[in-house]
């Protein structure tokens, strides 16, 4: 069986003990931090930015997943790739047309680090059939973007095995929103391999055992 990518949100962390916190959940076995990026304009709340992505850089060896609910996406692409995210990850719903999220994708990885692509609620996953052979990640979001501490939107999760039969091998497929011990289970039986959880993992004492409860 393949690894399942546990990818901790700090959105509910505490952010006046950040570089603590990101340790805390290295030390509990994440490999990965998700860092959710609000422009206020995307999604109805405004949460941090490129000197957060670049301070974490500097304090953890962990891969950086940034996830862009922006506007305009492709202006910000190149400072969030050199504050040094791993993965940048934008949103199908602030493209244009799928020829503009492909070059997207394609600036991503002139930076050499890899590409995702979300698709929020509304969105049908064959809108992204395309670009599914260019891109590193999907992340299906099952929440609406824009705050954490939701319930987990079960018709998005059926998006999961539709996107996996017609995505390459390697492709991770991540979720994102209302991730517990409960519906991490459905969505990896579904076929994901990679789970966002913030409140889940951030409100429990023991981050270890909240962490592997989740796969
Ligand atoms: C929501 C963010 C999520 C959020 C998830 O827009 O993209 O990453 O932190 O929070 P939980 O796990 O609490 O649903
Ligand atoms: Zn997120």
């Amino acid at each position: 069986m393949k690894e399942i990518i546990i990818s901790p949100s700090i959105l509910s962390a505490d952010f006046a003990n950040l570089a603590k916190e990101v340790n805390a959940v290295k030390d509990a076995g994440a490999k990965w931090v998700h860092i959710d990026v609000m422009d206020g304009h995307f999604v109805p709340n405004i949460t941090v930015g490129v000197p957060v992505v670049k301070s974490l850089r500097r304090t953890t060896e962990l891969v950086l997943d940034t996830h862009l609910m922006i506007e305009n996406p492709e202006k910000y692409i190149e400072p969030f790739a050199q504050a040094g995210s791993d993965i940048l990850t934008f949103h199908y719903e602030a493209c244009k047309d799928t020829g503009h999220a492909a070059e997207i994708i394609s600036l991503i990885k002139s930076f050499g680090i890899n590409a995702g692509i979300s698709i929020k609620p509304a969105t049908a996953p064959e809108a992204i059939f395309p670009l599914l052979n260019m891109v590193d990640m999907v992340l299906v979001m099952t929440v609406e973007p824009g705050f954490g501490g939701q319930e987990f939107m079960h018709d998005c999760a059926m998006k999961i095995p539709v996107i996996k039969e017609n995505a390459p091998e390697n492709l991770i497929i991540q979720v994102d929103g209302g991730i517990n011990n409960l519906t991490a289970k459905i969505c990896t039986s579904l076929g994901a391999n990679s789970l966002v959880a913030g409140s889940y993992i951030f409100t429990q004492q023991d981050y270890k055992k909240a962490i592997q409860s989740l796969v």
